[in-house]
């Protein structure tokens, strides 16, 4: 066999280094980022996140009793359009919230979750009809023209 001398084996270990290095920098700032609906945020009823108008305007979710729990607890890891859009019942809303509890790591709600169940089921309730009821009482009123 051949021996190489030993700076060979220096520049090899060198080139390798140098390309662990690149490939780390490369990977660092590819962008590679974490799926944002599930990113932490900091949501609050407070100054910064107020009540415009019924509305919590940085969540969207109506002003009732247990909007603070439901913001506490239920916005940082999803947008709270997923709670909008999902009409349910206690029973419904007990389940959803005991699957994320045994799989998607939600922390056990306490007294909490009876406060946050009765906010859901009372500002967002369940479809009644499997269609939009027939508008009644309609003010109609002109547009005007510009
Ligand atoms: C620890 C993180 C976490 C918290 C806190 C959390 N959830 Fe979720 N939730 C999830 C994940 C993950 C999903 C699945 C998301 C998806 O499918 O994209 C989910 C899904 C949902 C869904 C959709 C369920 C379905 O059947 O599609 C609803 C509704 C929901 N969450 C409501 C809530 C409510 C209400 C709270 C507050 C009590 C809450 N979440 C708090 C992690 C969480």
């Amino acid at each position: 066999m051949i021996r190489k001398p030993i700076h060979t084996y220096l520049a090899i270990a060198a080139l390798v280094l140098i390309s662990l290095g690149v490939i780390f920098l490369i990977i660092r700032d590819s962008g590679v980022e974490t799926d944002d609906t599930m990113e932490l945020i900091d949501n609050g009823v407070d100054d910064q996140n107020p009540i415009v108008d019924g509305i919590h305007v940085s969540t969207g979710l109506v002003e009732g009793e247990g909007l603070e729990e439901v913001v506490t607890n239920c916005t940082t890891c999803h947008s709270s359009k997923l709670i909008i859009q999902n009409r349910m019942g206690k029973e419904q809303w007990n389940a959803t919230i005991r699957w994320m509890q045994e799989t998607q790591g939600l922390w056990d709600l306490g007294e909490d979750q009876d406060i946050i169940v009765d906010y859901l089921t009372t500002n967002y309730p369940v479809f009644k009809k499997g269609r939009r009821a027939v508008l009644g009482d309609i003010e109609w009123y002109t547009l005007e023209g510009k």
